[in-house]
């Protein structure tokens, strides 16, 4: 069963048309990436799952529903988590109190105490920094964060765009680990990535997207033995 699903979907910030006719979905517990060069439409295509921007053409459905007409909170409360390109913390807001703005969109009877001690059993550092400003932390430790968010949040469908960025190579395992963790627990996700190699051999499936249009599809694994094909669509990888 599909958790969301793009018919032919154009996204445009005015007459810049950055995403044009995609169509493409994510299956109940798949991992699906959608991989390309810089300027490609991703950041975009995810702004349009989530709600945050409307799309010019075509249509978006999202947890069995169109997304059309629903607010971004409202996608948050019935279980759509995104977590934007630049981590999406607030950083004037200390650690726990960004955890408990995720955790208070769906909060579940498990509370938010023993929420939070699942995220200090998977991130010791963030206990450590608990009563620091998100904004005061390193960029791995932010992004962490922003992580973390999705472990007391549990949603359903998680949107991640670029979460390793900037980050250290031990980060980045970090980061591809704790993904992992969630694919594990059944949670749907849809992940952009630069970092192709990673993405893809994480993801069950993935989409090429090029100049805004979906230029090629497949499995993962089987798309990641494709380099050359994949060079010639994303100018390095
Ligand atoms: N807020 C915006 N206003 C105008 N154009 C934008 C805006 N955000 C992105 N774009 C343009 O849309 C295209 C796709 O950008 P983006 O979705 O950020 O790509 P990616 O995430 O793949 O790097 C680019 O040409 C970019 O310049
Ligand atoms: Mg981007």
């Amino acid at each position: 069963m599909a958790v969301l699903r793009a018919t032919d979907v154009h996204l445009a910030y005015g007459p810049i048309r950055a995403v044009r006719g995609c169509t493409f979905h994510l299956d109940e517990g798949e991992t699906v990436a959608i991989v390309g060069a810089n300027g490609a439409g991703k950041t975009t295509l995810m702004r349009g799952l989530c709600g945050l921007l409307a799309p010019a053409d075509g249509s978006i459905e999202v947890l069995g529903g169109p997304l059309a007409g629903r607010r971004p909170d409202e996608l948050a409360r019935d279980g759509l988590l995104h977590i934007p390109e630049g981590r999406g913390t607030i950083s004037n807001l200390d650690v726990l109190d960004n955890l408990r703005l995720a955790y208070e969109i769906r909060p579940t009877t498990v509370g938010f105490e023993a929420a939070i001690e699942a995220v200090f059993a998977r991130f010791p550092r963030l206990k450590e920094r608990s009563d620091q400003r998100a904004g005061s932390l390193s960029g791995g430790e932010q992004q962490m964060l922003a992580l973390a968010r999705a472990i007391v949040n549990r949603p359903k469908v998680l949107l991640v765009d670029e979460p390793s960025l900037g980050l250290s190579p031990l980060m980045i395992g970090e980061v591809f680990r704790t993904l992992r963790e969630f694919q594990e627990a059944g949670m749907s996700i849809m992940l952009v990535e630069q970092n192709v190699v990673k993405a893809l051999k994480l993801a069950h499936r993935a989409y090429v997207l090029r100049q805004g249009e979906i230029v090629l599809e497949g499995k993962g694994g089987e798309l990641a033995q494709k380099t050359e094909v994949l060079e010639a669509y994303l100018g390095s990888h």
